[in-house]
């Protein structure tokens, strides 16, 4: 398998956006007002395809020190029952506003960690969140493997949610100890079966490269324990280290982080075990078995990205529901309140928690459907969007990505090469206007 020479590691690791957006979320601007919101997810909702729910579940036991995500560490379970009416009560106020209950043509938890919930309270938001469903849904929840009891599993698959996704990270008791996350390979073994055995259909491993501790020998151990328990699905995420804007990643230390050309090798020598055992790269960052439904959403030209990552299926309308949710009417994109508080004051008093916004124009919508094809497909045409400003500089630096093996444009259509793909977020960057026109990227993480 190819390595990634040194010096185009070099020259491409700079700072810059994942593109589960675009624009992505510092240069949103325009924030729709609450009737206007409505009015645009009336206008983007299609009977047929129904919305996409996404429900945030803010708490965790114990904090992770590498972590990104909005979440709340606490060992107390009496919060549960007040969140979980909080978030029936937000649901409530879209049905009341927009006339009509929504189908659910999907349903995703993240967090935080939904199973920070008791399987009763769970069990309480799917079937109210989905009471008007008949039909079948798209049902996956991000699990915590120590917070995960049989009864969680038993609820789930009860209530057709048959999609997981594992929190893993690594397995190498270091590395485990540097990001204060502590989790065996046997307990996982263990839940892996038992979920396989009550009838959960597709299993994700999300595991991190670029960690304090790793090397070449923790990943490829991790990498073989990962093998042994096959999930149907593995996301390979790049650690995002931002120690100025999340106070917790302060808590590892800088020389215990490995540098670009250390964490390229990682990913690649992660990469080459998994391709041996026969997982196939999906998107960016993520492997699939052939016969998952992931893989056979990219073979059919069917895979899309969305703000929780690659799905098979996306309607024109997200809702998210909780602290820092994020929706999108396909006009406009809005965030909810971060802090809990906030969010909680706004929802009692019958108001969506709207803290952040952005009305899509024109442009913005021709560049989201370019960004999506480089990261769904690894190629786009251009042949309808010759028209772009900045055509010239545009193609300009096309070219010389093209100088650099990373891709060929020829005929509008720019193909991102087997080498290229690992410098997908920097092609993308080309074509954000947003970052041309600010003087720094300091707030992105490493594209590398
Ligand atoms: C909400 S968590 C998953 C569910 C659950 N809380 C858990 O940790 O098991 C979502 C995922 O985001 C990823 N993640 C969190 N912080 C990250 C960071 N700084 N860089 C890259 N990935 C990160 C982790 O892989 C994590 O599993
Ligand atoms: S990685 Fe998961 S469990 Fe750890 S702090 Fe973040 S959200 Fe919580």
């Amino acid at each position: 398998m190819m390595r990634t020479p040194e010096h185009l590691i070099q020259k491409y690791n700079t700072q810059g956006p994942r593109y589960t957006s675009y624009p992505p979320l510092p240069f949103w601007r325009a924030t729709p007002v609450e009737a206007e919101w409505f009015k645009h997810v009336i206008k983007g909702y299609d009977h047929d395809l129904g919305v996409d729910l996404y429900v945030h579940v803010p708490y965790c036991e114990s904090l992770c020190y590498y972590c990104g995500c909005n979440r709340i560490i606490t060992k107390n379970h009496d919060v549960e029952s007040e969140y979980v009416e909080m978030i029936l009560k937000e649901w409530a106020i879209y049905k009341q506003n927009l006339g009509f209950v929504p189908v659910v043509g999907s349903l995703h938890f993240g967090g935080g960690t939904p199973t920070f919930l008791s399987p009763e309270h769970l069990d309480r938001l799917i079937m109210n969140l989905t009471s008007e469903r008949s039909e079948p849904f798209i049902g996956s929840i991000e699990v915590d493997p120590r917070t995960c009891k049989k009864e969680h599993i038993q609820v789930l698959v009860k209530n057709r949610m048959k999609r997981v996704s594992l929190g893993i990270q690594d397995f190498d008791p270091a590395v485990q100890q540097a990001i204060h996350r502590d989790q065996s390979p046997e307990m996982v073994r263990d839940l892996v079966k038992l979920m396989r055995q009550e009838g959960i259909e597709s299993i994700n491993f999300d595991l991190i490269y670029g960690l304090p501790k790793q090397t070449v020998d923790t990943i490829k151990s991790t990498i073989a324990l990962v093998n042994d328990m096959r999930p149907d699905l593995i996301a390979f995420y790049s650690y995002a280290h931002l120690p100025e804007r999340i106070k917790n990643q302060r808590l590892i230390k800088n020389q215990d982080l490995p540098g670009p050309t250390l964490k390229r090798e990682l990913y690649e020598s992660g990469r080459e075990l998994l391709t041996k055992e026969g997982y196939r790269d999906v998107g960016m960052d993520h492997f699939a078995r052939p016969a998952s439904y992931l893989y056979q959403a990219m073979e059919s030209k069917n895979l899309h990205r969305n703000f929780m990552g690659y799905v098979d299926k996306k309607s024109q309308v997200l809702i998210g529901l909780g602290p820092s949710s994020i929706s999108d009417s396909s006009y406009s994109f809005i965030q909810n309140s971060k802090e809990l508080k906030d969010y909680q004051a706004s929802i009692c008093s019958g108001r969506l928690a709207i803290e952040k916004g952005h009305s899509h124009n024109q442009l913005d919508l021709i560049v989201q459907n370019i960004i999506q094809d480089l990261m769904c497909q690894h190629e786009v045409s251009l042949a309808h969007v010759k028209d772009l400003p900045l055509w010239d500089q545009i193609e300009k630096e096309l070219r010389s990505f093209e100088e650099d093996g990373l891709l060929v444009f020829q005929d509008s259509l720019v193909q991102i090469q087997e080498i290229g793909k690992g410098f997908t977020r920097n092609i993308a960057m080309v074509f954000d206007f947003y970052l041309r026109d600010q003087q720094n990227n300091k707030m992105f993480s490493q594209t590398i």
